[in-house]
């Protein structure tokens, strides 16, 4: 089976096409950005309207296939921005209608987890989510991914970019804080948001901001990077402790942050727990997470008409019965 995903939830549209046992035979992204400022999300979809059918032809070339061999077709239904959300998902209605093959609508975050999953062969995993709009620490117990703790306000990446564009960065500036964040030397205390499982980033983002001027830009985005990540580790550990798993799995955007990488290891090392880490090309938002989580929810009997694909802008992980848990990849 060859299943063809379109992934469209907010800056990225993505096309991956995968086979059945989860080998990733192509996936091509293109990343909208602003010219100034945040996204705009009519902005966003309107690229994603005029790229969608270059990016599908794209994907399609590097997996060697032709469009009549795609046996399946899988689109981001949410969470995200609407007319993002609206977009892919008429380019894929279109598409699996006009090959007449089914048609899944998947969950974004549900599918940086089982990506990360297949490619790093981990099975029972605490998944660290960190993205611009999401973070989440999530695991699965009695038939759900479930959310063990989350941020109250706004997502870590959001935070970087935000603090990023005051510094006079591009966007995305969480790669660039990372880059200034190796030459800080000293720490300066930021409030440090911890509430129960949960976190919180606005206050500590204000607080930095309001230090711009007074302290070096390179020892700010070192602090915010140090105090940001400790407390995305502390609720981990936490949830790590709660639900007893030996797995640590990161998976979004800001993932791909060294120092984010490197505390999660040490922590996992010291209860005795394994670290798994996709490449940097699966952590971002991207088509092939999409295709392979439609792939293993049809495996499981998932069924989706086209009236039940209406894009749910705040679909969340656990909204979803995860009958596909126990479809064995026999991928070696
Ligand atoms: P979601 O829809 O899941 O919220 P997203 O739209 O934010 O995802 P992603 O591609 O998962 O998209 O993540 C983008 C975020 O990752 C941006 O906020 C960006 O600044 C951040 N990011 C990327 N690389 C790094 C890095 N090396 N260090 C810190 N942050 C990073
Ligand atoms: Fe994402």
């Amino acid at each position: 089976m060859i299943c063809l995903g379109i992934e469209g939830t907010a800056h990225t549209v993505g096309v991956g096409i995968v086979d059945e046992q989860g080998k990733i035979l192509s996936n091509i992204i293109k990343m909208y950005r602003p010219a100034t400022g945040g996204i705009h999300p009519r902005e966003a979809a309107n690229h994603h309207a005029a790229n969608i059918a270059p990016v599908i032809k794209k994907a399609l070339i590097q997996s060697g296939k032709k469009i009549k061999d795609i046996d399946l077709v899988g689109f981001s239904i949410g969470p995200g921005l609407g007319p993002c959300l609206r977009t892919v998902a008429t380019a894929a209605r279109a598409l699996a209608l006009s090959l007449n093959v089914p048609l899944l609508g998947v969950n974004h975050c549900i599918a940086h987890l089982e990506i990360g999953k297949v490619i790093t062969k981990a099975s029972d995993v605490v998944l660290v989510y960190v993205s611009g709009g999401n973070t989440q620490i999530i695991a699965f117990s009695n038939g759900k991914y479930r959310v063990f703790g989350e941020t109250l306000d706004i997502g870590i990446g959001n935070c970087l970019d935000k603090f990023g564009r005051i510094l006079g960065l591009s966007f995305p500036s969480g790669p660039l804080i990372e880059k200034m964040a190796q030459k800080g030397e000293e720490y300066i205390h930021l409030p440090y948001s911890v509430k129960g499982m949960d976190v919180a980033f606005s206050g500590i983002l204000t607080a930095t901001k309001n230090l711009i001027g007074k302290q070096k830009p390179e020892d700010l985005c070192y602090s915010l990077q140090e105090t940001c990540f400790a407390m995305l580790t502390e609720v981990t550990e936490r949830a790590m402790a709660h639900t007893e798993k030996k797995e640590v799995l990161l998976g979004g955007g800001v993932a791909c942050n060294k120092r984010l990488q490197e505390m999660i290891t040490l922590m996992a090392r010291a209860r005795g727990a394994h670290f798994f880490c996709p490449p940097p090309s699966l952590l971002v938002d991207n088509g092939a997470m999409i295709a392979w989580t439609a792939v293993l929810m049809q495996r499981g009997g998932c069924h989706m008409d086209i009236q039940d694909t209406g894009v749910r802008q705040n679909f969340r992980v656990d909204d979803v019965e995860v009958i596909w848990k126990d479809v064995i990849t026999t991928r070696s």
